[in-house]
């Protein structure tokens, strides 16, 4: 495991090294580099420099160029307009630096010194419900954060927050006692079945509640008992929760997706920390009582009429909810499991009850200036008319039927192609999957995740236009030619002149590393998405002007091949961070 500076961080280097060698009086100076169109890269920072030297720039701009070590990587350093400088590398630095990412395992991309531990809240479905497309977004999205995260050498830990408790177990389970086998046992179903039996139960108990006076009085008590740990109660809960797991198990299957059971710790999971929670609120003052309950003011948040927000930490009946089991976990991830960050993948309406919870857990001391807090608030996801996502029946939509509904489109478009290709059933099979279900996480990557963003499946299949079967198809494409390559194997030549759609392919594949440490640390995964799409674009222009196969050298058959060896490589190391299979056969 080699990591391989990039190419702009070494004409930064030079850059800044020129730049006090020619201009001590000026202390530290960004040089502000940038890709060019241009030229390889560009630099801006001497302008603001010569501002606050009171020089003229294209003098200063001059005296660093003449400082500037050359060595073998700066092919042309120009001054240009008011006092940029416009870098050209050499061709040899280009394909050298790009031989030592080839031959790591990792890209040359380092892992990170000082590794932190973020926790991830995300994919948290609630027990005895559907999952909802908004469910989607936060697995999604979580999952990719992790794996990029995870690639830099940080150290992530899954918690999904599930909603397995509340007011409403008390009705389910009251009515489970009175109507006994109506849930089969959870390890005799599938996930379908669990689902159809949970919504035939939810249905029924909820209609009985709502009609029967006497039931709604013992689904009450029946919240009692399960809040002081009364054992049958509790085994009929259990039973409930992992009827609901068998369901989310099989979504996050359909999924593509890995989910650990160790990391599947919901509200429930604070039960026992939440007196404490409470008490220590009370006692240090963060939280007072406000007509019986327990509760945190905000000077600053403020909702209708200009009255005061509360957050209730526990309600005047006793009962805890929502903030205390947030508020207890905070506690247990920075406490127990040494979180140096936190991020909750959750629905954007729920940001001022995480801005409320992260306040509160500040003034009480959970959280100190070295953990930082962020809730990922996503946005909604709209169909195809820019509407909130229902269905013409106004319900909402069931995401398996969405998921099973973009595997069949992608079968489809794999399946025209796949004669072609020579695909076997088998494999057209599990194309589909992969395509239909990475669409879906690309559609939803690819946007930033605080806007909106619209379902539309015959977009996302699309094999044109920035879908991940288009970067698919690249891949896959770049793997034929590499199996049509017979003897000829991937191998740099660096004495070999470049042409500008090789420079262009190569100075991006180059940057791979630090945008995905970019992209982690923004939380990001859209940059991610962008850069490979942009990939993927300069791939095809390589592929238009630059013969492969039919090169005139067998060195120039053998640089290009390396081209596409480490853009394949890269395609894939970059959408399997964010979740994404690349097929070898497409
Ligand atoms: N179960 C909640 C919902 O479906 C999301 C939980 C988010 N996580 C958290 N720590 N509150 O809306």
């Amino acid at each position: 495991m080699a990591s391989v500076p990039s190419l702009a961080s070494t004409v930064q280097q030079r850059l800044a090294d020129a730049l006090s060698a020619a201009l001590p009086e000026a202390g530290s100076t960004d040089p502000l580099l940038r890709r060019s169109d241009r030229a390889d890269f560009q630099a801006n920072g001497i302008l603001a420099l010569a501002k606050k030297l009171k020089g003229n720039p294209r003098e200063l701009a001059t005296k660093v160029t003449d400082a500037l070590d050359a060595g073998d990587v700066l092919k042309d350093v120009e001054v240009s307009g008011p006092g940029f400088l416009n870098i050209t590398l050499t061709d040899k630095a280009i394909t050298e630096t790009l031989a030592a990412r080839a031959a790591d395992d990792r890209l040359g991309v380092p892992l990170k010194e000082k590794p932190g531990v973020t926790v991830v809240d995300y994919a948290q479905p609630n027990v005895a419900k559907e999952m909802h497309v908004g469910h989607l977004r936060s697995a999604v999205i979580g999952d990719a954060l992790r794996g990029m995260l995870d690639f830099t050498g940080e150290r992530t830990i899954g918690r999904h927050h599930i909603g397995d408790w509340g007011t409403q177990f008390g009705m389910l389970i009251q009515y489970l006692i009175e109507n006994p086998g109506e849930l089969a046992p959870a390890d005799e179903v599938d996930g379908e079945q669990a689902m159809s039996n949970l919504n035939r139960v939810y249905k029924a108990s909820r209609a009985v509640f709502d009609s029967d006076e006497e039931f709604k009085e013992r689904a009450r008590k029946r919240v009692v008992a399960l809040q002081s740990g009364d054992k049958e109660t509790l085994e009929l809960w259990q039973q409930f929760v992992d009827e609901s797991k068998v369901y989310f198990y099989s979504v996050f299957e359909k999924l593509d997706m890995e989910v650990r059971d160790e990391e599947i710790v919901g509200e429930s999971a604070y039960n026992d920390l939440m007196p404490e929670t409470a008490r220590l609120l009370e006692e240090s003052g963060v939280a007072v009582r406000s007509e019986g309950a327990l509760v945190v003011f905000f000077d600053e948040i403020r909702g209708k009429d200009d009255q005061p927000v509360p957050l209730i930490v526990q309600k005047a009946d006793g009962g805890f909810g929502y903030a205390a089991s947030d508020l207890s976990a905070i506690r247990d991830r920075v406490g127990d499991l040494h979180a140096t960050s936190l991020i909750y993948v959750v629905d954007v309406r729920q940001s001022l009850h995480f801005k409320m919870v992260f306040e509160t857990a500040r003034r009480a001391g959970w959280l100190g200036d070295e953990v930082t807090a962020h809730n990922m608030g996503y946005g909604t996801v709209l169909g195809a008319d820019g509407k909130p996502f229902k269905t013409r029946e106004g319900e909402t939509v069931k995401l398996e039927d969405l998921l099973d509904e973009a595997v069949e489109r992608a079968t489809a478009v794999v399946r025209e192609k796949a004669e072609k290709v020579g695909l076997t059933e088998e494999e057209i099979v599990e194309n589909g999957r992969y395509v239909g279900i990475g669409a879906v996480k690309y559609a939803d990557l690819s946007t930033s995740a605080n806007r909106d963003y619209k379902f539309d499946l015959d977009q996302m299949v699309s094999l044109n236009g920035d879908t991940s079967v288009y970067l698919q198809y690249a891949y896959a494409r770049i793997k034929s030619i590499l199996r049509k390559a017979g003897d000829a194997r991937p191998t740099a030549h660096p004495e070999l002149e470049l042409a500008p759609a090789e420079r262009a392919l190569g100075l991006h594949l180059d940057a791979f590393g630090e945008l995905v440490y970019e992209a982690s640390a923004e939380y990001a995964p859209h940059k991610l998405a962008a850069y490979l799409y942009q990939l993927a674009s300069l791939y095809t222009t390589f592929y238009d002007q630059c013969p492969v196969l039919k090169a005139e050298a067998a060195e120039q058959v053998e640089n290009r091949l390396f081209l596409c060896d480490l853009t394949a490589r890269t395609l894939h190391q970059g959408m399997a961070l964010l979740g994404i299979r690349t097929p070898e056969r497409l």
